[in-house]
């Protein structure tokens, strides 16, 4: 049995799975949206060993770790309203583990952080994660203990919120991306963190897969209008996708919509953790295919990651639909950039880039955010954020690396790079900052508790460039 699914229509009960404070300040923050006999759904989950066959059903089976025995783990999907609850289960033999559920701005008691939202749930245990997310959009859960092994031994799955009223299309597909590192047996190589990886770009595998498979043909039917929802659970690999032949629009990143665009240079960049969801029209004739490719990093060459396979059937429309496809948006706080506080972030450290030794670190390379390097989930928070209070992060690069930085519990809007005003002004939960580039983002903080901020590099996050605020 994979999971089971039931929606249950019952007044909710949130005793016994929230203790008294948790349940006070979550209906402080979030009792505006209660429905007061709002859907539940509820799924099991369970992390235990597994096979995956990324190559197919004819290649050697990897060994990996897995939610519900598949790579990636089950789409868990509700409509904007419901109420999610999941109960989680620990089947891997010796590690602890969470389940983070990335990008939801949710109370901070299930947000998934061991030792500081909740101790880590130990082999054979469970949790009940139980919450109502307040945003529509496409989201993705994974483990934030040991996350550089835990994900990158296969742990992490899609979670998708679905809008009242989604943009009309006929097929709305999720695409999770990710890269391996095998043995030539098929075996996920054990060279976590080296010293290599963890001071450069991070750990890059060899072989890229798309939902859990290598190349695997797309077959779509002329004139079909298609929602690709890209998520990238890659420990540390950015993709770079073009699209050979066709001219996706992007409609939303990190599960918040945005203005409908082409993408730059026709190119979708998605870094770790980073969503983008994309119309894109099937405008090939039946029987022609074309190629995904990805190339992203320097002197790297492209590489197929699958093809576009048109059916011969015969199409569907001759050409694409005239419905709107932007999004409504969430309900967003937003920022006021005149009464904004202003905080300075600078990260620093890695190892060599374009003929620079990088590290900042006395003796050494670590990762550090404000000269602190941070490897465990327990800190005191960097900054205090007033609650309700809007504030405007610089963000400065002083590395030759490429940094998704996520924070936990907020979207914020990416409102300049080197100083100049962005094109979208998008909302986005995890940024990228090129190597020196700076960043300024904006958000309100209004979610109380202690929230992560970090690279989602999995092994820049281990080793040092972590850091934690406080909304109080
Ligand atoms: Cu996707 Cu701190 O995590
Ligand atoms: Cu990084």
């Amino acid at each position: 049995m994979a999971f089971s699914r039931l929606a249950l229509a019952s007044a909710i009960s949130r005793r016994g799975v929230l203790t008294g404070a948790s349940a006070t300040a979550l209906l402080g923050a979030w009792g505006s949206r209660f429905t007061a006999a709002g859907e539940v759904r509820e799924y099991r989950l369970r992390a235990a060993p597994g096979l995956a066959h990324l190559r197919g059903a004819e290649g050697a089976p990897t060994q990996v770790w897995a939610y519900d025995g598949t790579v990636p783990g089950p789409e868990l999907r509700l409509k904007l309203g419901e109420r999610l609850r999941v109960v989680f289960e620990n089947g891997l033999p010796e590690e602890a583990t969470t389940v983070h559920w990335h990008g939801l701005r949710i109370p901070n008691a299930m947000d998934g952080v061991p030792h500081m939202t909740q101790a880590a749930v130990r082999p054979g245990e469970s949790f009940v994660y139980e919450f109502t997310p307040p945003d529509a959009g496409t989201f993705w859960y994974h483990p934030h203990e040991r996350s550089v092994i835990q994900v990158g031994r296969g742990l992490f799955g899609p979670l998708i919120v679905e809008e009242p009223e989604p943009p009309r299309v006929d097929r709305d597909v999720t695409w999770v991306l990710n890269d391996w590192r095998l043995d030539p047996n098929g075996s996920i190589r054990s060279d976590f963190l080296s010293f290599n990886d963890r001071f450069n770009e991070g750990r890059l595998g060899d072989l890229s897969t798309v939902n859990g498979r290598i190349g695997g043909p797309f077959a779509v039917r002329a004139g079909e209008r298609i929602r690709l929802r890209l998520i990238n659970a890659a420990v540390a690999r950015i993709f770079e996708l073009a699209f050979e032949g066709h001219h996706p629009k992007i409609i939303a990143l990190d599960g918040q919509p945005v203005a409908p665009h082409d993408p730059e240079d026709e190119r979708v960049v998605i870094a770790p953790s980073q969503r983008v969801d994309l119309i894109v029209d099937m405008t090939g004739k039946p029987g022609e295919t074309f190629k995904v490719r990805d190339k992203f990093y320097e002197g790297a060459q492209a590489q197929d990651l699958l093809s576009i396979t048109y059916r011969d059937d015969p199409p569907l429309r001759t050409a694409p639909p005239g419905d709107p496809i932007a999004i409504t948006d969430n309900a967003l706080p937003e920022p006021d950039l005149a009464q904004a506080e202003r905080l300075d972030v600078t990260f620093g450290g890695g190892g060599m880039a374009n003929g620079v030794m990088w590290g900042e670190m006395a003796g050494g390379t670590d990762w550090s955010i404000n000269g602190v390097a941070l490897f465990e989930h327990s800190a005191e928070p960097l900054f205090t954020l007033r609650r309700g209070r809007s504030y405007v992060l610089r963000m400065n690069n002083k590395t030759g690396f490429h940094h998704p930085i996520h924070l936990h519990g907020h979207s914020f809007r990416v409102i300049a790079r080197g100083g100049k005003p962005t094109e979208h002004q998008e909302w986005r939960d995890s940024v990228v900052m090129a190597p020196v580039e700076r960043v300024d983002i904006a958000f309100v903080a209004d979610n109380p508790g202690d929230w992560m901020f970090h690279c989602h590099i999995l092994d820049h996050q281990a080793f040092g460039m972590m850091t934690m605020f406080r909304v109080a």
